[in-house]
């Protein structure tokens, strides 16, 4: 195969958190990313509280990082959150935009902030100026033929929900995030298709495993009933966004990280199966064929789990199945029952050291065959039509006279993506690729903005002082040549 397939969706990927800032204009009410502070790939990143005498206090943003009883989650004087401008996408989406069609995107990938929606997530009527802002995006991208994937919940709760309710736990969520889901598919309907209700939901199981000092029976009934309530959110997502228009495309989105066992003990082998049926398949499998696998009795029975459902809950996971599939790929992680030696401690990557592999300034592995690995997995598992909607290097970039020579990441994007080719020679029908942060961003994970993604290189620093500028790295250009020869000359 010299080219990629026809009309695939060669893009970008964002999310609001991460680029808008705007963080409180507008009518836009505080998230739970509002009270993230910066830290970097030594510091974790901190949560910020009030406790219920008043005094501030800043907890590890981990999973299992518990709040004082009483105090709420808030933003306090004295910390820098990156989230509050991030790169201002907010004001300069007019000019984003625009490089993106420079380099040929064809599809954009992007979130809506829950908050900008619904301020506070309980009131009757939507925020207008925020519904007028993604109206005005959406436009600008169709003026350029660029598809918007949207997600709609990339992490962001609204403070007050979070802070009433304790998030995602409570059954409550269900009702509020159905409200706000119905609100984007009604608004931005005929200007958006492709659909993703969740984020990669499936990091909370991930993560009990990542940082084994907080996973205990508590984390485990947290996680797996804070998915159940995402399930049956994101299926009722897909029935409805089915019902408001018949053309709408409605996708999963999971974190794809491969367990490749460390030896051929089998005990090893068998951990190996038990962490991609936890990790991978659990919420992968309940999204595409809308119930849970058999494996799921063993999980809950193993974690002593007891999820609070409701009847209607098990029709709509089976009324309410995924189009196609969409998963983020930026490492593989090795499994092992044996005592480990060798431990990788990155951020988002905590475990044995895999010898054949290099890894990055954050930790996470080099594997471009990993890619291939996981797309010819799970196409055989499920049928449907992927999109790598997450791919990328983190990296630290020196602009020097205007201009970034990031050969790197030219290597690193050049690989992944000959994998996708072989995948798709070997029969998996792969759709569209649309870059992470595409344009530099606020890193998720370490709050930093030198740990960078962009074909853009924006201004900013990790205090967030800079001009905001953009500028074209040489990796834009590469992008753009990718794009031009669709794939032909990686
Ligand atoms: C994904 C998230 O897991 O990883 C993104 O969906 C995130 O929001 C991306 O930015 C890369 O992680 P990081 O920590 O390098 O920003």
């Amino acid at each position: 195969m010299s080219k990629f397939p026809e009309n695939f969706f060669w893009g970008g990927a964002t999310s609001s958190m991460q680029i808008e800032g705007a963080y409180n204009i507008d009518g836009k009410g505080l998230s739970s990313s509002d009270c993230k502070t910066a830290g970097s790939f030594e510091k974790r990143r901190q949560l910020t509280y009030i406790d219920k005498d008043g005094n501030p206090g800043a907890i590890n943003s981990n999973l299992g990082g518990s709040l004082p009883p009483g105090a709420k989650l808030a933003v306090v004087d004295g910390y820098f959150y990156p989230s509050h401008e991030a790169i201002d996408f907010y004001h300069t989406y007019k000019e984003d935009i625009k490089l993106f069609a420079e380099m040929g995107f064809k599809m954009f990938r992007l979130s809506i902030s829950w908050p900008r929606i619904y301020p506070n997530g309980d009131e009757e009527e939507p925020n207008a100026k925020g519904i007028a802002f993604y109206k005005d995006v959406f436009r600008e991208l169709h003026k350029y033929n660029i598809e918007p994937l949207v997600t709609i919940f990339h992490g962001d709760v609204p403070l007050y929900l979070e802070n009433t309710f304790g998030g995602w736990t409570n059954r409550k969520m269900i009702d509020y995030f159905m409200k706000f889901a119905k609100t984007c598919l009604e608004e931005f309907k005929g200007m958006v298709k492709y659909w993703l209700p969740f984020n990669e939901m499936n990091d909370y199981l991930l993560m009990l495993d990542m940082f084994g000092n907080i996973s205990n029976k508590e984390t485990h009934q947290t996680s797996f009933q804070m998915i159940h309530n995402m399930l049956v959110c994101n299926a009722r997502t897909v029935k409805l966004a089915h019902e408001i228009d018949p053309e709408n495309k409605v996708g999963s989105m999971i974190c794809g990280i491969p367990n490749y066992p460390s030896t051929c003990d089998p005990n090893d082998i068998l951990e190996n199966r038990y962490r991609w049926e936890k990790g991978i398949f659990y919420t992968g499998d309940a999204q595409v064929f809308g119930e849970y696998p058999v494996f799921a009795k063993r999980l809950w029975d193993t974690y002593d789990v007891h999820l609070e459902t409701q009847p209607d809950d098990f029709t709509d996971l089976k009324q309410g199945t995924v189009d196609f599939y969409t998963f983020s790929y930026y490492m593989s992680n090795l499994v092992t029952t044996h005592e480990i030696k060798d431990i990788v401690q990155g951020n988002f990557a905590n475990g044995a050291r895999n010898p054949y592999l290099n890894y990055s300034e954050w930790g996470w592995s080099y594997d471009p065959k990993g890619l291939r690995y996981y797309l010819e997995v799970m196409y055989d598992r499920y049928k449907l039509p992927m999109i790598i909607t997450e791919n990328g290097l983190g990296a630290k970039d020196t602009l020097v006279d205007g201009k970034v020579h990031d050969d790197y990441r030219i290597s690193y994007l050049k690989d992944h993506l000959h994998e996708c080719k072989v995948a798709i020679e070997h029969g998996v029908k792969l759709i569209g690729y649309t870059m992470w942060g595409c344009i530099d961003l606020v890193s998720a994970s370490t709050g930093e903005m030198s740990k960078r993604y962009g074909f853009i290189y924006v201004d900013r620093d990790d205090q967030g002082q800079g001009s905001n500028k953009r500028y074209k790295k040489d990796s834009f250009y590469w992008y753009q040549h990718v794009i031009d020869t669709d794939g032909e000359e990686l």
